[in-house]
């Protein structure tokens, strides 16, 4: 297994556990004996070609109930081969994979939820067998182990694991689409399926639009929101990022020229005769359209009869799953299919359909994708679809031509095939005539073009990527954790406080002091502030300040009962002890009537919205508009802004579901050296701070000073508390001395 970025320090050195459902390998029953084959399925081929033995595991299941005593021989013959099975009992296979996995999950987040079952015992187990994959990766986790998990029926395994190790490396991949929050809210466990993945360090998804439905569930129904697929899960910052998966390039194009292949290919040849073929393979999966596909194929046949006798659909549907009711009415409806079109235009020396209900192993399918003229691919869903891949590779002579469902993740990438709606029957007759009288010239075109994609993006492309994001996010989060204050850190601060004379603090006030409000007005302090503000302040060798971004009435109401210093709208108003505000700054404010208008357009446009009006500056606040739309008039409403303030001296500022427009020559890092000068002997400088109208507070003191970040991000604090309940603590145990 490639590994991340040598030249980075990194926890990346331990072994690779590959954890998926089904392992590469499955076993089946030949009357006593159990035999060895190869499994398929994009993640299982996908994935096989780049598990190097050496010193990797891969656990799964290997695709069968095993009777108890002959669960050791199958153990030691997959732990040669470093694989660790993982044993499901007839029940479990029942309830957590042909129930949860494949009737819930499956149907869910591939938008056919007229099939999706919501059944609690199907949760219960899918809960149980997830906790049994967690027990055993813990038997083989050591420190410095990279775990990797993939797949749909694991939803919950990367909170699992992280509970019982807390420090781990977790990557989790899904090969399957993320639905859209309209799908997945249906789920009635749908948040804690969110939070086991948010057990994940990184999150890889096939496409974009995969990435942007779960980040969009993660803020609807968890409430965290992100920054470029950054997301912060309480005290970790874990990400998210589009990677599709690619094929082991070399392997198809190899395999495309193998002897075995080429021999393979003469012999279909004969036994076909001079027709050309159309190719489709598939899982049999309601997923993969071929219903649809067939009547395309019927239609096309009716349409352009000039083509009847000439070409041929060979059409391989792989068994799967087919305990479960959806897939076998499916066969049946594929049969009757095949039936009905091959009894309708059959000639004696002519078969319309060719029909494979089997598998085949990689020579087989190469002289498959060798002798076809073109890959009929029109899943109505599909996360990424492999196949289409495997058929580019192998056209040596780059000749052929591919019919690519929009619906599948691949199409993202593959933009040179003729790409269609599934849905859309005439449109994949149309296509399906497109490609059988395309000039061998625009063939070539295109297939080169999507062959140079698809031998950079390959699968090894594909790991290096996905090992360098997931440690690049540890790195980030070691980081951060050092920067976390600890009991020393807090020890030492103490410590400093006791020995000094004179004390300058400045305290921000929301976010660091209190939790954030719908209505900003409902901030005020509440007992415990005001019992450590009143200790602070008590204590004759402390000058404390609230250095704030809020208006000067507010402030000077809520800090009435104590002897403190107010900094006011990020720095516009000083007001010393017992003294009236004062401003130090010349600032000219004519330009809030204009803006005032605009945000007030925005306001009529944004239920829950509203402006804040303050001396020098104004706000607009989105804290109670509708999940998503606050985001986007944000959006709307920054760019409209940087247009009209160009040439002013303005500057828009983004914070918590706020955007603030001020005079730039505002700031609290002014604020902070005019106080500095006031108390010049203060020999011990505290700052606490939420936002980044803090860091210029942090930028502003001396390099002995002790700054604090509260939550996790980048920051020119020296230290970071995950909340104000942590400011608070601090303060409380430094006044206790
Ligand atoms: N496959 C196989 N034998 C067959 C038919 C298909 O090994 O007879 C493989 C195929 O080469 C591909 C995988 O199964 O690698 C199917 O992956 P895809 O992503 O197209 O669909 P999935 O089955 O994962 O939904
Ligand atoms: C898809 C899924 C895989 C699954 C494969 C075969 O590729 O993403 O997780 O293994 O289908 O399905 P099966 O149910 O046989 O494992």
């Amino acid at each position: 297994m490639p590994r991340g970025n040598q030249n980075k320090k990194c926890n990346v050195m331990g072994k690779t556990i590959i954890i998926s459902n089904r392992l590469p390998v499955k076993i089946e029953h030949n009357k006593n004996t159990l035999i060895y084959k190869s499994s398929e399925g994009g993640l299982a081929t996908g994935l096989n070609s780049v598990f190097k033995r050496g010193d990797n595991l891969w656990i799964g299941w290997p695709g069968l109930a095993i009777e108890k005593a002959k669960e050791s021989e199958v153990h030691s013959k997959l732990m040669e081969q470093h694989m660790k099975p993982v044993f499901l009992s007839n029940e479990e296979i029942e309830d957590f994979y042909e129930g949860f996995s494949n009737e819930t999950l499956w149907p869910n987040f591939h938008y056919f939820n007229q099939y999706t079952v919501y059944k609690e015992e199907n949760w219960l187990a899918y809960q149980r067998v997830n906790q049994k994959f967690a027990e055993i990766v813990a038997e083989e986790l050591e420190d410095d182990d990279t775990v990797w998990i993939h797949d749909y029926q694991l939803l919950l395994l990367p909170q699992m694991i992280r509970i019982i190790s807390p420090n781990s490396t977790i990557g989790f991949f899904l090969h399957i689409p993320f639905p859209s929050y309209e799908s997945f809210r249906r789920l009635p466990w749908r948040r804690e399926l969110l939070n086991g993945m948010l057990g994940s360090d990184f999150l890889g998804f096939h496409t974009y639009d995969d990435m942007r439905h779960f980040l969009s569930s993660v803020n609807r129904l968890a409430g965290l929101g992100n920054s470029n697929g950054t997301i912060k899960v309480q005290n970790r910052l874990i990400k998210a990022d589009a990677l599709p998966m690619g094929i082991d390039y070399e392997k198809y194009a190899d395999s495309a020229q193998d002897r075995n292949t080429l021999a393979k290919e003469a012999r279909y040849r004969e036994s076909i005769g001079n027709v050309r073929l159309i190719l489709s393979i598939d899982r049999l999966d309601y997923s993969k359209g071929i219903p649809q596909r067939l009547r395309a194929f019927e239609l096309f046949l009716g349409k352009y009869p000039a083509f009847k006798e000439k070409v041929s659909l060979l059409m391989v549907v792989v068994p799967s799953r087919y305990s479960v009711s959806k897939y076998k009415q499916l066969k049946e409806e594929i049969d009757l299919l095949v039936g009905r079109i091959n009894g309708q235009f059959s000639k004696l020396n002519w078969t319309p359909i060719h029909y494979f209900y089997r598998s085949f192993p990689l020579p087989a399918l190469s002289a498959f994708y060798r002798i076809s003229d073109v890959a009929l691919v029109s899943p109505m869903r599909d996360g990424m679809n492999l196949v289409c891949k495997e058929y580019v590779a192998s056209r040596l002579d780059r000749k052929g031509v591919l019919i690519l469902s929009e619906m599948a993740g691949a199409s993202k990438e593959l933009s040179d095939a003729i790409i269609v709606n599934p849905h859309d029957v005439h449109q994949l007759v149309e296509a399906i005539y497109k490609a059988l009288t395309l000039p061998v010239k625009l063939q070539i075109k295109s297939m080169t073009s999507m062959q140079k994609s698809l031998k950079r993006y390959n699968i090894h492309a594909w790991v290096k990527l996905f090992m360098d994001e997931l440690e690049n996010v540890k790195i980030e989060q070691s980081h951060l954790k050092t920067k976390l204050l600890d009991h020393q850190l807090s020890d030492e601060i103490t410590y400093t406080y006791k020995q000094s004379e004179e004390r300058l603090i400045f305290l921000d006030y929301d976010g660091t002091l209190v939790g954030f409000n719908e209505n900003p007005n409902d901030s005020k302090p509440d007992h415990e502030l005001k019992e450590i503000l009143t200790l602070l302040t008590k204590n004759k060798k402390n000058h404390i300040v609230i250095i704030s971004g809020r208006d000067r009435q507010s402030l000077e109401k809520w800090m009435k009962p104590f002897s403190l210093d107010i900094v006011a709208e990020h720095g516009v108003w000083i007001k010393r002890m017992g003294k009236p505000f004062k401003t130090f700054i010349k600032i000219n404010s004519n330009w809030k009537k204009e803006i005032m208008s605009l945000l007030e357009r925005y306001v009529n446009r944004t239920p829950g919205s509203f402006v804040e009006e303050k001396d020098h500056s104004l706000v607009w606040h989105y804290r109670k508009v509708e999940t998503g739309l606050g985001e986007v008039r944000t959006r709307e409403l920054t760019s409209h802004l940087k247009y009209m303030t160009a040439n002013e001296n303005l500057q828009v500022l983004e914070g918590d579901m706020i955007v603030e427009i001020k005079n730039s020559e505002i700031n609290k890092g002014k604020a902070v050296q005019k106080l500095m000068k006031i108390y010049p002997k203060a020999d011990f400088l505290l700052a606490f701070g939420d936002d980044f109208t803090d860091e210029d507070t942090f930028k502003a003191l001396p390099e002995d000073s002790f700054t604090i970040k509260v939550g996790i991000s980048a920051s020119e604090a020296k230290f970071s508390v995950n909340s104000y309940r942590e400011v608070r603590k601090l303060l409380s145990k430094i006044t206790k001395n």
